[in-house]
């Protein structure tokens, strides 16, 4: 993310635009004072290299409520920022959108209770906003790929890849358990890097037979002369009943049928941190690059959009349309709809 702030501000400033970093997300906003910070060139130097987000992240109920977006709008207003990249996940995109229709309403609102001057006000008719998506989660409707994705997954495959020296070694089935409690991706795809025998994942919930299945597998890879088992388990994987399969269930299923001598490791936040990748670094350049192209050229009648990678191209698509989307998949995931949830995931 530090990357797409960096490539934001940078590539404003260079087209003459004014720059504020908003601190804290959307408490920041409501906040004011020290959270809307004007950048500079050299506010963002030294951050590409850095996970997380040097503006700091945070959920905010307050922008929920009216108030809430009150209180933010008259920050913006008095600052006369009238444009806005949101980097976030579906949550924010559409806490964004909700203020982006609202806006005429809201300014009113604050002139008429003396809140914000009408000259003031005048300046800022309408907000336009662009969306990036940060997720190490890959859950994103409309984009191949979403920022923190790609480091998540290089620190999952190097912890497999440590793990590995002690299951080859002492003849172990390591299950590993990898983030993403609605969305499999990252187990899907450390598979296939690790060449792990087994994967479960939240969109191809396991057959009531799963433990048989999986040992069958896991014996006969033994047999043809490997000698150790990866299995790795999303942290949302379940059954078809829809009953969660926890790392250690697997583990006990092995135990028990098999007698491996088996562990778990559940490799948690260490996946949401440290540098990130050559590749995320330069998606959120890009990103970041064409949000701000996009924000110049945008008019008050302009749709919303999101930045996303289609093939290796910079797009903008609809930002409604890929909410929608990508809240249709989760209600399917909710309604055990795995088919539709899967279907809907794919390209649009
Ligand atoms: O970013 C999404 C995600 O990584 C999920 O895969 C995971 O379940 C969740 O975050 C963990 O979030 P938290 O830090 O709030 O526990």
């Amino acid at each position: 993310m530090n990357s797409a702030v960096r490539s934001i501000t940078r590539m404003a400033i260079y087209c003459g635009c004014k720059v504020y970093l908003i601190y804290e997300g959307y408490e920041g906003m409501i906040e004011g004072g020290d959270f809307i910070k004007e950048a500079t060139w050299n506010t963002v130097s030294d951050i590409i290299q850095q996970g997380g987000t040097i503006i700091g992240s945070a959920r905010s109920s307050e922008f929920r409520t009216r108030e809430g977006r009150l209180k933010a709008a008259t920050n913006l207003i008095n600052r006369g920022i009238g444009r806005l990249v949101c980097i976030g996940g579906d949550g924010s995109l559409t806490g964004a959108n909700t203020f982006r229709l609202e806006w005429t309403d809201l300014v009113q609102e604050l002139v008429r209770t003396d809140r914000v001057t009408p000259a003031m006000a005048k300046k800022i008719p309408y907000i336009q906003i662009v969306g990036l998506v940060g997720s190490i989660d890959n859950d994103f409707c409309g984009t191949d790929m979403t920022i923190g994705t790609d480091s998540a997954l290089q620190r999952i495959i190097s912890s497999i890849d440590a793990v590995v020296a002690t299951a080859q070694s002492h003849q172990r089935a390591f299950v590993i358990e990898v983030m993403g409690r609605h969305c499999g991706y990252l187990a899907l795809v450390a598979a296939l890097a690790s060449e792990a025998d087994f994967c479960f994942i939240p969109e191809w919930p396991a057959p009531e037979n799963w433990r048989d299945v999986l040992c069958d597998k896991l014996s006969q890879m033994r047999s043809e002369g490997q000698r150790l088992n990866i299995i790795i388990v999303a942290e949302g994987a379940i059954d078809r009943d829809g009953k969660p399969i926890t790392a250690e269930d697997v583990k006990t299923a092995v135990k028990n049928k098999l007698k491996y001598d088996t562990r778990v490791t559940i490799l948690g936040h260490v996946q949401r941190g440290g540098a990130p990748s050559a590749f995320d670094r330069l998606l959120g350049c890009r990103m970041g690059a064409e949000a701000v192209f996009a924000l110049m050229e945008m008019t008050e009648e302009s749709e919303p959009c999101v930045i996303s990678i289609d093939g290796n191209v910079m797009v903008r698509v609809p930002l409604t349309k890929c909410v929608e989307r990508t809240q249709m998949v989760q209600k399917a995931m909710a309604d055990k709809d795995w088919d539709t949830a899967v279907a809907l995931r794919g390209r649009s």
